[in-house]
């Protein structure tokens, strides 16, 4: 991976790269030179984000395509916060891919990202190898509220929906419940980590060959008794059926969406997604910019 900004660079990708990046530095978008640190105007709030080479220091392939990856970057480890997500270049491709941010360690400074091959560009982003740089822009996005920490939480993650889940779990500890659900055994990922967290983990496999069979929405039912509020990340069918049954029992609950996406700072309108607004009326909020963390009772499915 040594000559990879070299490969971008004289190529089309990165001409389209360079007209994105004008984009995003639009008037609306202000630039903090101090900082070094682009602001994006949200509608009252300013989000602090900045694009920067970070060191890949640790690299595991958790289970079959997929991977974990430690990136060293001081100030994201400081900033960032749980269900935020970073935006990947990819050698050879003119869209970023966007990675939600799984754990933060703030003493070794890297951010967690945990992903899936699914195509291509998670292909390419496959081969880097410890010692590599990538190319980052984050911290992206609304995250979680994580709200009084004392207050029993539900975590529900399905597949590759789980990562974004843990950094959030991990401010509960012991007051988390998590619920994660995979297709089979070699598929389960990430359950250590939330049982250090001190976190009471449920685990699903479709298949029955660990923890318990079935979908991760039988256990949801169970626990929303115990719980005050619920956290859900994963496929839109998954949760669809965690906010009903959160709304059944009138329990607050967020969760973080996906959708596909070109600059991933609210510049080019490709995330757009419906919303019920508080006085009944239907809109369109960004995923990469007022999301993706949305409160279920918002969201159009
Ligand atoms: C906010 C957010 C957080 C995410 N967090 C994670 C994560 O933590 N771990 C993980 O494995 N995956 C995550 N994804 C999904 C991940 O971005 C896609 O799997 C990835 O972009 C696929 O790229 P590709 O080139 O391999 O696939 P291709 O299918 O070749 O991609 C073609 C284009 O479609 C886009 N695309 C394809 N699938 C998705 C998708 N599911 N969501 C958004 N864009 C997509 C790509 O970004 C690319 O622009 C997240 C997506 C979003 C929106
Ligand atoms: S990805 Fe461009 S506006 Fe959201």
């Amino acid at each position: 991976m040594a000559g990879i900004k070299n490969v971008l660079k004289g190529s089309h990708d990165y001409t389209l790269y360079k007209k994105r990046k004008s984009l995003v530095n639009r008037p609306q978008n202000m630039y903090n030179k101090k900082q070094n640190q682009r602001l994006a105007f949200d509608g009252g709030s300013y989000m602090k984000y900045d694009t920067q080479q970070c060191r890949l220091t640790y690299k595991e392939e958790l289970a079959p395509g997929v991977f974990d990856f430690r990136l060293q970057n001081q100030a994201f480890a400081a900033s960032a916060q749980p269900g935020q997500f970073a935006h990947l270049l990819v050698p050879g491709k003119p869209l970023r891919r966007p990675i939600s941010i799984c754990d933060v360690d703030q003493k070794a400074d890297t951010l967690r990202l945990v992903f899936e091959v699914r195509g291509e560009g998670t292909q390419i982003l496959a081969q880097y190898q410890v010692g590599d740089c990538l190319d980052v822009l984050a911290p992206l996005g609304r995250g979680f509220t994580i709200g009084d920490t004392s207050r029993r939480a539900l975590f529900v993650g399905g597949g590759i929906g789980v990562p974004p889940l843990l950094y959030a779990a991990k401010q509960f500890g012991v007051n988390a419940t998590v619920i994660i659900g995979f297709r089979n055994r070699d598929a389960v990922i990430l359950k250590k980590d939330f049982e250090q967290a001190g976190c009471r983990v449920i685990l699903h496999t479709d298949d029955g060959s660990a923890g318990r069979g079935g979908f991760v929405t039988e256990s949801c039912r169970e626990e929303l008794e115990n719980c005050e509020q619920v956290f859900a990340c994963g496929p839109a069918p998954m949760l669809k059926a965690v906010a009903g049954q959160a709304q059944e029992r009138c329990v607050p609950c967020q969760i973080s969406l996906e959708e596909r996406m070109g600059c991933g700072v609210g510049a080019c309108l490709v995330c757009a997604c419906k919303i019920r607004k508080a006085d009944g009326s239907e809109g369109y909020l960004h995923v990469c910019k007022d999301g993706p963390v949305f409160d279920a009772k918002e969201v159009v499915w």
